[in-house]
């Protein structure tokens, strides 16, 4: 009887965030997954940003976050939302290529190309599926693919020329994505924007373009609280944001010597196919029978040029073991960009450097009714956000490689046990059959 009481008395501590249905079965909150390209960790430092401050309050704020080695948008955003390594679910570049037939296309056009996202992991938005959730991918990388034939249920992919920084239209999108949750039940939502990616390189991420873009960020966050509010979705609800990788300003001559490979090597000689020309990190498949000629080349020569064969890339950057990396790896120090027969002048800011730079680290961010308040989260690798977000979803993960116990601290005391009591709730009620029956 007393600990019928107790059953009862934790019940309805759990109630008010989780309504309780008639089955059994407990029901889970919704989730939007929220990711702000090249967002760097302490990009918020130097701006006043009212809302993401009110959020530190109202949620869980990680110091900051580690991306995956390659810190680049497809393999990053792919390995949050798989919970992969790099070498697993082979999005190892921004650009889809064939090294063989040397075949290259920009980001943009690989959002539709199933060929180049489908490599055995499955992302959330399926597993998710497969489960019996209704999930949606606005402009998130990889939400345009199919996986072992299976589509998203609702995706949009960017055009082309879509403007990387239309606030009216941000609110718009927000404002679509809460009709998602509100009028078509949808379970998990990932919802991306470009910037401040896009600021950070066209004029380096320490200019007051790259402030003014945060403060419009943060403004789109205030947006979004508000229409959480507004659509009743606040006890229903939980967020989380994010980004991909964060940005740093390009070493330019006279202050540093550039790295310009053909200055050390002949490409034309040498070298077979090779992708470069990226920021921070690149590859190189050498002519057959060149592979040392290559590396000896580059090896020493340029002070801040990391060269790679395949077989000696570390173990923890986790993407040596796959087929669509090169012969030759090559990483720059942070803000030497690898050049390899011109230098464009393009990019002022620029990633793909090492993940233990702190110039490439990221946000993460937290809100909703199963998150703790007001708790700062040691740093962790973004690969771990993924068995989170399943705990969330109450989505049994797919094989993974992230750590739940990196995360799960940021979730209130009683999530689990609010689970666990749904089931005694109906062991309880099938006791009290019972014994009526008797
Ligand atoms: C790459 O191109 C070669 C030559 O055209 C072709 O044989 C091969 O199948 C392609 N590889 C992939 C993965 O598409
Ligand atoms: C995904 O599969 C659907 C149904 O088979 C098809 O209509 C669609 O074109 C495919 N999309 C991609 C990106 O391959
Ligand atoms: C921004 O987006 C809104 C809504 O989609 C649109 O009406 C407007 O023309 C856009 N502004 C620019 C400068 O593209
Ligand atoms: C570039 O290399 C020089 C010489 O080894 C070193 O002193 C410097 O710290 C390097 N720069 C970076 C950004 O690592
Ligand atoms: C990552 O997870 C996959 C799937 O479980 C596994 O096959 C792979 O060995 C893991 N990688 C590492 C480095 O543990
Ligand atoms: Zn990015």
């Amino acid at each position: 009887m007393k600990s019928e009481l107790l059953l009862l008395i934790a019940v309805s501590l759990c109630v008010h965030s989780k309504p309780l249905s008639g089955t059994a079965k407990r029901t889970f909150n919704k989730l939007l997954l929220i990711s702000f390209d090249g967002f760097r960790w302490n990009y918020d430092e130097d701006v006043d940003t009212p809302n993401m401050d009110a959020l530190v309050k109202e949620g869980v704020k990680a110091k900051y976050i580690t991306p995956p080695m390659i810190t680049m948008t497809s393999p990053s955003h792919f390995t949050t939302i798989t919970g992969r390594w790099i070498e697993d679910h082979g999005v190892v570049h921004n650009m889809m290529f064939n090294s063989t037939s040397l075949l290259k296309l920009t980001h943009k056009a690989t959002l539709k190309r199933s060929e180049w996202w489908d490599n055995g992991a499955l992302p959330l938005w399926i597993t998710a599926q497969n489960q019996g959730l209704k999930t949606a991918s606005f402009f998130y990388p990889g939400g345009g693919a199919n996986y072992s034939g299976q589509a998203v249920d609702r995706s949009l992919v960017e055009a082309f020329d879509h403007p990387d920084d239309n606030e009216t239209e941000w609110r718009q999108n927000i404002d679509t994505v809460m009709d998602w949750f509100t009028k078509e039940d949808f379970d998990f939502v990932t919802l991306y924007y470009g910037e401040p990616d896009n600021v950070g390189h066209m004029v380096g991420p320490e200019t007051n373009e790259r402030r003014k873009i945060i403060a419009q960020i943060d403004r789109t966050i205030g947006y979004l609280r508000e229409a959480i509010q507004k659509n009743s979705l606040a006890n229903s609800l939980n967020v989380i944001i994010t980004s991909d990788h964060g940005m740093t300003t390009i070493k330019k001559n006279p202050d540093v010597k550039e790295i310009k490979l053909s200055e050390y090597m002949n490409f034309l000689t040498l070298t077979h196919f090779d992708l470069l020309d990226y920021g921070g990190f690149g590859m190189i498949r050498p002519r057959k029978g060149q592979e040392q000629a290559v590396y000896d080349a580059l090896k020493n020569a340029h002070p801040n040029l990391t060269v790679y064969k395949k077989e000696e890339i570390p173990e923890n950057f986790h993407f040596a073991k796959n087929s669509r990396i090169q012969d030759i790896v090559l990483i720059g120090d942070l803000g030497f960009n690898l050049n390899s027969r011109f230098i464009f002048y393009v990019n002022k800011g620029d990633h793909g450097f090492s993940n233990e730079e702190m110039d490439m680290k990221t946000i993460f961010r937290a809100f909703g009714p199963d998150f703790k308040k007001n708790y700062l989260s040691e740093p962790f690798n973004s690969i771990s956000i993924y068995p989170l977000m399943c705990k969330l979803l109450g989505v049994k993960p797919a094989p993974n490689n992230g750590s739940l116990s990196d995360t799960e601290g940021m979730l209130l005391e009683n999530f689990d046990a609010c689970g666990r009591i749904h089931i005694s709730v109906s062991l309880l009620t099938i006791m009290t059959l019972l014994s009526s029956l008797i």
